[in-house]
């Protein structure tokens, strides 16, 4: 993979460099309320333009259906790129249009310019390579060099990941380099223990990297919804919790695999619960109720894990030489149910391992709780990037940056 460096060596003066980002970024109408994504890669853009490129900034957020869907605008990202730049960062209102072509014209030496979301445009995301293919072509039209550094969504095979990189010259963002490097040493040089932790709703998002890191790991430590699934394998009452019924049978299967493997395998022990899903918007009281994981009523769904899994969690992080930590505990959106992750993401930072929060939510959630980005190992900018990677899977987005 030719890196950042290596192109500017070779002279970006005056080039259109088209820089693929991930700013998808979380959105409360139109005010950011994450901006991690986009202050992750400005040392890319940055770069670039004061190496004298025309920097043509792209990116996808959300998943409107291929037409254009106001609520999903990038332009709130192109204020807050600006803000972070300190220089001004125009704004094209289509992808591969008028207005992108007009805009793109307009740049001098050294400027930056966002696209509006690549979803907009059904090509991007098409299964169909034709059609891909087309959108490849006109995105290729409007610029000479190809910058990937989008890390959150190298694990899509669309236009602006896969076929964008084959039409023009090519090479790793600074973003792309460190994400990769980091999750390099989660594969080949782990310092044990090697402790895991998943979370988040769905366990069949989970279950490729729950396979793979079987393993790999010395201890999985299980939360969040995708926690009832397993409790419910193990024979327990989940009540209404989230479950996902089809998934059991692979949930005992893995339980097996981690008792044979000498693998520790943790669920929670206690839960909070409740009759109600909680107000997020008025952050209302929701006054759950701490039930043992083998006792959760019928009529009751578990939203966060309860004190006596903190406190095991906490020790089980404790002497960790390396910890990977993806999806939160419960719903940390709101303060009730926000003890969970709290606790984890302190686990974290009382280790003295190199630790690594995977993205999306978890790593929203570190953000928003209040703790120190900084104090983390790594926090990476790719939910489900990471989990791929780590899942052994080959990303189109990284197989089409090497030479
Ligand atoms: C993410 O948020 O994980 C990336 O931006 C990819 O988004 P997607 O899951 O909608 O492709």
């Amino acid at each position: 993979m030719k890196t950042i460096d290596e192109l500017i060596q070779d002279g970006v003066q005056g080039k259109r460099v088209f820089v693929r980002a991930d700013l998808n970024v979380p959105l409360e109408g139109t005010t950011i309320t994450d901006d991690g994504r986009i202050r992750a890669v400005a040392p890319t853009i940055a770069k670039l333009a004061e190496a004298g490129a025309k920097v043509i900034v792209a990116s996808h957020l959300g998943r409107p259906k291929g037409a254009p869907d106001p609520r999903f605008s990038l332009a709130p990202a192109a204020a807050r790129l600006g803000e972070i730049l300190g220089k001004n960062v125009s704004f094209a209102t289509d992808t591969v249009g008028d207005s992108a072509k007009a805009t793109v014209a307009a740049l001098a030496n050294g400027e930056v310019t966002l696209l509006e979301n690549l979803r907009f445009n059904a090509g991007e995301t098409s299964k169909d390579d034709a059609e891909r293919g087309a959108f490849a072509d006109a995105l290729a039209s409007l610029a000479d060099v190809y910058v990937g550094d989008g890390f959150g969504a190298v694990h899509r095979k669309h236009a602006s990941v896969y076929d964008l990189p084959a039409r023009l010259p090519h090479a790793a963002g600074g973003l792309i380099a460190t994400e990769v490097g980091v999750l390099k040493k989660l594969t080949d040089e782990v310092a044990r223990p090697y402790v895991v932790v998943l979370g988040g709703a769905k366990v069949s998002d989970k279950l490729g990297v729950i396979d793979n890191l079987l393993e790999k790991a010395d201890r999985i430590l299980i939360g969040g919804g995708m926690s009832y699934t397993f409790l419910k394998a193990k024979g327990h009452e989940v009540g209404i919790s989230l479950l996902q019924e089809d998934q059991i049978p692979v949930c005992l299967e893995y339980l097996a695999r981690a008792e044979k493997r000498g693998v520790e395998f943790v669920l929670p022990v206690d839960v909070l619960v409740s009759a109600d899903f909680p107000d997020l918007k008025t952050k209302a009281p929701a006054n759950p109720e701490l039930v043992a994981s083998d006792a959760i009523p019928a009529d009751k769904e578990g939203l966060d894990i309860g004190p006596k899994t903190r406190e095991l969690y906490a020790s089980k992080l404790a002497d960790a030489g390396t910890v990977f930590w993806n999806g939160p505990m419960g719903v940390f959106e709101h303060p009730d149910y926000a003890n969970g992750t709290k606790a984890v993401a302190q686990g974290l930072l009382d280790s003295d391992g190199f630790t690594v929060v995977g993205g999306g939510d978890s790593a929203a959630a570190v953000r928003i709780l209040g703790f120190d980005e900084n104090a983390f190992g790594h926090i990476s900018t790719g939910g489900g990037a990471s989990l791929e990677y780590l899942e052994g899977k080959t990303l189109p987005g990284l197989a089409a940056l090497e030479d």
